[in-house]
């Protein structure tokens, strides 16, 4: 079977590891510092701060940013459900928009309508490895003075203009193992703002400046060293990764018929954390069963959108319709893109679902 994802750890990583054991320094120490260092650096920002997971990073982001009890944050339901559960954890709640069916990113044109007197934040997230349009919604964030947290949990490297997504506003980041670079479990926060940073870093850490004294509520979100030392690792393999997962982007893009490949808008370098196909005409699920019958894994990034999960329709009472995004939920397919996937890999994918559309 070609998987959809594989972790790809080598010696580097192993040998990463056992240092940290070896060292008798397994909590949050020298490696974490490291390795915020080096992710600030390839962001192009001033600080990174490391967390548990990305779920963690959005919590401690939006905290950081002052986002609480009836707050609301603009966001896309097109995502997996931690996007907009973190916006739940503060109390704040998530208020979505359509997507842009080209890209499934944020639609810009849909923000303003969405502004309310309570509106504190966009979330914009750069889905599948693609950024989203920045400039137009940095400039409605900057017109109504709304706070930019950007989810780039699947956009490690990605750039818009020349910029890294997690340089707009105050970025996020996941390391699970699925993505583009891992770290087992953890996530990153990143900014520019010395405010913010200081923030993250307390509250990640029960609000804690001085050694046992508490100003404020905060929570155990630290990253081990243990994980920093494989995220280390990976992070001098994310470019040269990137590259590889572009260049099979590219091979699948120029073969496949049938289907709507991904689309990078000029100016974007898509990282394809996933390589998502549409398929029209309500033939998506039949593709993925032959698929899966000639050994190609495939998967369905997302589907049921966020305003359609049981726990919002139930509990919270979301009663919201969102056409895009309620047919990429029933169009989308990812295949599989990620670097160790090989040309014969490659091929049969092309051949299997050119045979299956023709
Ligand atoms: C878009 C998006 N946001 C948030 C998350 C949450 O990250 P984590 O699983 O590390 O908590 C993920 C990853 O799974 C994600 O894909």
């Amino acid at each position: 079977m070609i998987s959809i994802a594989k972790p790809q750890l080598g010696e580097e990583e192993k040998r990463a590891v056992l240092e940290v054991l070896d060292s008798g320094m397994i909590a949050q120490g020298p490696r974490v510092k490291a390795f915020e260092e080096s992710f600030a650096a390839m962001c192009g920002v001033k600080h990174a701060v490391a967390t548990s997971s990305g779920t963690t990073a959005l919590h401690v982001a939006l905290l950081a940013a002052g986002i609480g009890e009836g707050d609301e944050v603009i966001t896309s339901p097109f995502t997996f459900i931690a996007s907009a559960n973190s916006i739940l954890y503060t109390g704040a709640s998530p208020m979505f928009v359509d997507i842009d069916p080209a890209t499934y990113n944020l639609n810009p044109a849909q923000l303003e309508a969405a502004i309310s007197p309570r509106t504190k934040a966009i979330m914009p997230i750069h889905l599948f490895g693609l950024c989203c349009d920045m400039d137009p919604i940095l400039e409605i964030a900057r017109k109504h003075q709304l706070v930019v947290i950007e989810d780039a949990c699947q956009s490690h490297g990605a750039m818009y203009k020349g910029r890294r997504a997690g340089s707009f506003g105050i970025g996020t980041f996941s390391f699970y193992p699925t993505k583009n670079m891992t770290s087992a479990e953890g996530g990153m926060i990143t900014t520019d703002d010395d405010t913010i940073d200081e923030k993250c870093r307390v509250i990640r850490q029960h609000g804690m400046r001085r050694r046992y004294h508490h100003d404020e509520l905060g929570f155990n979100f630290r990253m081990t060293d243990v994980h920093a030392a494989i995220g280390l690792e990976q992070l001098k393999k994310l470019e040269f990764r990137n590259q590889q997962r572009r260049a099979n982007a590219r091979f699948l893009s120029d073969h496949l018929k049938g289907v709507v490949v991904p689309y990078e808008p000029d100016g974007c370098i898509h990282v394809y954390h996933q390589y998502t196909v549409r398929v029209t005409d309500g033939k998506r699920d039949d593709l993925r069963a032959f698929l899966q019958e000639n050994g190609v894994g495939s998967e369905v990034y997302y589907p049921v959108p966020v305003h359609k999960q049981k726990f919002y329709l139930e509990e919270l009472g979301y009663d919201v319709t969102f056409p895009e995004v309620e047919l990429a939920a029933l169009e989308v397919l990812s295949l599989p893109v990620h670097p160790a996937i090989s040309q014969s890999d490659l091929e049969t994918i092309v051949t299997k679902v050119n045979e299956f559309m023709a």
